[in-house]
């Protein structure tokens, strides 16, 4: 019997190492992974200058806690600042669920009224985070968590329209291209319905780029596709190089919002990992933004070509691609590790591909290569069982 908390459903597979897109098992085999340590490994497993960086870092030391300021804190701060074209501040903290924590604290602190958040959003798992995390079933047995919550439905600007004037609406999280949620983005018309209603009611609009920022969709922001201005930006896995990194990024107005002692965090932000962040954010460059984009399309297309009616979609942005098949999403998942393919699901019979942003064209050929001849088979596989069940009917 395991000793571990039975939250997960590991691959039975024992890894020994991994670099770029492969993972080598103890027992000599190799597979390909498709979403990266769930997009946490933009420039795939074993970088070289993360991991050297690190080291170099790791060797000084591998924690001093808060009473020390790194020498890379602030330059990380600083080039996410930039990213954003404003004034601001950021608070490092150790995850994803932390950084949307810290919003929370700080909506908290200035502003009373009902916090939106929309069904599909996934926000995180800790208490705080799971209250914003629009997935019921995840939060239904934790029940009762933060009061004021509101869910509104994805993609339905009349609905949030007539909500936010006839409600005080303190903030609003979105999340703009859905990750755990099935990678489907906000659409141009509730964009702009956040952006006009904002304008009007003033709420504070938390943008979580968790998983959709810094650079996996062909932007640094995920919400710079759709004229967001948000007040709040919440980063974290691909940030730390592949140690936890959360940042929360205050703008403008709201950038003073914690004084001292307000909030902390003994572990962040960890130097090491702040080592790692500083060569990620030098390596986020325009032109290989420019390049994730391309090649986002390039994969995208690819996968279109397949068809066949095995897919029912292809969508999402940049590097963050979701495939909706038509056929046993779990019988997918299966015979494409049987064909050296991992392969993550996400709203039952969502593909999620998350591949390192400096992923080969080569490299892409070979995902969908596995990927072409995985769902194939399982097509072949069904349609065998349907030809043998009619035979006997
Ligand atoms: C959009 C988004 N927000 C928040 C989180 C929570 O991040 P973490 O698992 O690091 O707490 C995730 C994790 O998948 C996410 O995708």
């Amino acid at each position: 019997m395991s000793h571990l908390c039975t939250v997960y459903k590991p691959f039975d597979l024992q890894i020994d190492h991994a670099e770029g897109i492969y993972l080598y098992t103890k027992d000599g085999r190799k597979f390909v992974d498709t979403f990266s340590g769930i997009g946490v490994l933009a420039f795939g497993h074993g970088d070289k200058d993360i991991e050297e960086a690190m080291i170099n870092k790791m060797r000084r030391y591998t924690h001093i806690s808060n009473f020390f300021l790194d020498e890379d804190a602030e330059s990380v701060a600083a080039k996410l600042i930039q990213r954003t074209r404003r004034q601001g501040r950021v608070f490092f903290s150790n995850s994803g669920a932390e950084a949307n924590e810290a919003a929370l604290k700080a909506i908290k602190k200035i502003r009373k009224g009902i916090i939106v958040a929309f069904e599909q959003d996934f926000h995180g798992r800790t208490l705080g985070s799971l209250s914003i995390t629009g997935f019921s079933n995840l939060r239904e047995p934790f029940n009762p968590l933060l009061p004021n919550v509101v869910f509104l439905p994805h993609n339905d600007p009349e609905r949030f329209a007539s909500f936010v004037r006839q409600n005080q609406v303190a903030a609003v999280f979105v999340e703009c291209l859905l990750g755990t949620g099935g990678l489907r983005s906000i659409s141009n018309n509730m964009a702009r319905t956040l952006m006009q209603l904002k304008e009007e009611h003033d709420f504070i609009l938390v943008a979580d780029e968790v998983q959709s920022g810094l650079g996996r969709t062909g932007r640094f922001f995920c919400y710079e596709h759709f004229g967001l201005k948000p007040d709040i930006i919440t980063v974290a896995k691909a940030l730390g190089g592949g140690l936890p990194l959360g940042a929360t990024i205050f703008l403008d107005q709201i950038m003073d919002v914690f004084q001292y002692s307000e909030h902390g965090s003994t572990f962040a932000p960890n130097p090491v990992a702040l080592a790692g962040a500083s060569v990620v954010m030098n390596k986020i460059n325009d032109s290989f933004i420019a390049e994730v984009a391309q090649k986002g399309e390039y994969l995208k297309n690819e996968l279109k070509f397949i068809n066949n009616g095995l897919i029912k979609e292809v969508r999402g942005l940049g590097l963050m691609i979701g495939v909706e098949v038509n056929v046993d999403p779990e019988r997918l998942k299966q015979i494409a590790f049987k064909n050296g393919l991992l392969l993550n699901l996400v709203s039952r019979n969502v593909v999620r591909f998350l591949p390192p942003l400096n992923i080969t064209y080569q490299e892409i050929d070979t995902i969908v290569e596995l990927f072409e001849r995985s769902i194939k088979e399982v097509d072949f596989e069904r349609n065998r069982t349907e030809t043998s069940f009619a035979s006997k009917a």
